[in-house]
């Protein structure tokens, strides 16, 4: 039954092959920026990769879930400038992240008249060599340039930053039950491919030396709106594009993938078409082709009453906090989760799983913790809700062991029930196409008609209940005040529970949500 809306066919090389494999892919998603904000994109980012993983796992790929930190580049250097001055042995001991953060924050305050400065000047069309050479620009550079040539010592402190993170992030990652395969990052990638990178595009007279950068004018070679970017700059630091170019001969190496995705907003179209099209360039349409860029729009946010959110663990607890506000309110009203500790954990992250997956990937949104832990409507709390409300009525039965034979299913023969058999039928559809489409948000709103029709069946024996507390289990059952209700018939309307919670299972699980305890 856990196979049902599965189809591990899909992903084998040659399915009809008595020999076929699984098709291995990569799904590169989350990616956040060392020592920077877990901004809503990254969000997204998660919550959606987290959830096309899945799908592919359920359609029988092998699946590796990559974390791309940015931990690499000019940023990791303004931040060890900032170290220098604002570091806090004692500070970073307690709250690694936290430190690291506000370290950022004060040296990019100090940082911004120069970059200010900067701005302005390119915008008027004068040369930004003289300001970048001087004040913080110099420094931070200098100490990208002492990463990148390898110097123990500013390998040693940017290790401790990117190691803090990690630890840090593992567990952030852990309360939305998502587990990666391989932190990777932009620092990862090897000086070797990057070589080869260089000399391809180099030979096939793409890459161009240009005021002291090395650059790739894709505007010449096409397509002309990719315009001209800079590879390698004028301090002969890799950029970005580079080493994302570079990371793609890496990890064909290491895994020899079959399809590779980054999950990332719709902001780096631009960048990932420079990739794809780089490696073509190179004449690696074999490669390019196997390459993937799944976007969405970007979540706006934080809104003003989630007030001051800057990291992944900061935003999770908002969520928690929030439920629990609403479970304090509600307390005593059927909403059919106990009010304890771990509950309004899971509903949290639910709630959070669950806002974003209302939306299709084109379709933005704003963070939004007012209605975030709302038993009513289509939000995560009320998904479970509906799922506890039915264990619990599957729990108070006398199915046991009855066998399913025994079971009579003419009972079943009329609305609600069979509304709830039709709906049920259709989940391997919807599985399939949210597969195809990446669309996850198709999972969830399925989810939402079902719970709602099985609302149906359920409320007829619930009416007159409102205090969700004491019930008997013959209450439970309808026993009560179903007249015309045999035995038979109750049988056979909790065999269908316990056919739709595994629907509901199945569904949850592929959005990374776990029924909450009851
Ligand atoms: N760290 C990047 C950012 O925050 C996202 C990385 C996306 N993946 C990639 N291969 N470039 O913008």
């Amino acid at each position: 039954m856990k196979e049902y809306g599965r189809d591990s066919s899909l992903g084998l090389d040659n399915a009809s092959a008595s020999d076929a494999t699984p098709r291995k892919v990569l799904v590169e998603f989350s990616s956040p920026n060392l020592a920077s904000e877990f901004t809503p994109a990254h969000f997204r980012s998660t919550i959606l990769g987290a959830h096309i993983a899945n799908l592919h796992e359920g359609m029988g790929w092998d699946v590796v879930r990559l974390n791309y930190l940015g931990d690499w580049g000019k940023e990791l250097g303004l931040l060890a400038v900032g170290w220098g001055r604002f570091g806090r042995e004692e500070a970073f001991e307690k709250n690694p992240m936290g430190h690291l953060l506000e370290v950022y924050e004060k040296i990019s305050e100090l940082f911004r008249p120069e970059k200010e400065a900067s701005k302005k000047a390119r915008d008027e069309g004068q040369d930004t060599a003289t300001i970048e050479s001087q004040g913080i620009y110099a420094e931070r550079d200098a100490f990208f340039k002492r990463m990148e040539d390898g110097e123990p010592e500013a390998i040693e402190l940017w290790k401790r930053f990117r190691d803090a993170s990690i630890e840090y992030y593992a567990g952030a990652y852990a309360r939305l039950n998502i587990k990666f395969d391989e932190f990777s990052g932009e620092s990862q990638v090897s000086p070797e491919s990057i070589e080869k990178v260089e000399s391809t595009l180099k030979d096939k007279g793409i890459y161009e030396e240009s005021g002291g950068s090395w650059i790739v004018d894709f505007s010449k070679h096409g397509p002309k709106s990719l315009g001209v970017s800079v590879l390698r700059g004028r301090t002969g630091s890799t950029s970005y594009l580079l080493r994302d170019i570079a990371a793609v001969l890496d990890r064909d190496k290491k895994y020899s993938f079959d399809k590779m995705t980054y999950v990332v907003t719709a902001d780096q179209d631009a960048h990932f078409n420079k990739v794809i099209q780089a490696v073509r360039y190179m004449g690696r349409d074999d490669l390019a082709d196997k390459l993937e860029h799944i976007n969405f729009a970007k979540a706006q946010g934080p809104s003003p009453e989630l007030g001051k959110v800057h990291l992944l663990g900061d935003i999770l607890d908002q969520a928690v906090s929030a439920v629990q506000d609403i479970l304090d309110v509600e307390q005593g009203k059927p909403v059919w989760v106990e009010n304890t500790e771990a509950a309004a954990s899971t509903l949290g992250v639910t709630a959070l799983i669950a806002q974003d997956a209302l939306y299709k990937r084109a379709t933005g949104y704003s963070f939004n913790t007012k209605n975030l832990g709302l038993f009513t409507g289509d939000t995560g709390p009320s998904l479970q809700a509906s799922y506890a409300h039915l264990s619990a009525k599957i729990n108070a039965s006398s199915l046991g062991e009855t066998a399913l034979a025994d079971i009579d299913f003419t009972y079943l023969q009329e609305d609600p029930w069979t509304e709830v058999i039709r709906l049920m039928a259709q989940y391997p559809d919807i599985t399939l196409t949210a597969y195809k489409t990446h669309e996850p948000s198709m999972v969830l709103a399925y989810l939402f008609r079902l719970t709602e029709e099985l609302a149906n069946c359920l409320e007829e024996d619930d009416d007159g209940d409102d205090n969700g507390e004491a019930e008997t289990a013959q209450e439970l059952t309808g026993t009560e005040q179903s007249e015309a209700e045999s035995p038979e018939a109750i049988l056979a309307q909790v065999v269908l529970y316990k056919i739709a919670r595994q629907v509901l299972d199945n569904g949850m699980a592929i959005l990374g949500i776990t029924p909450v305890d009851t």
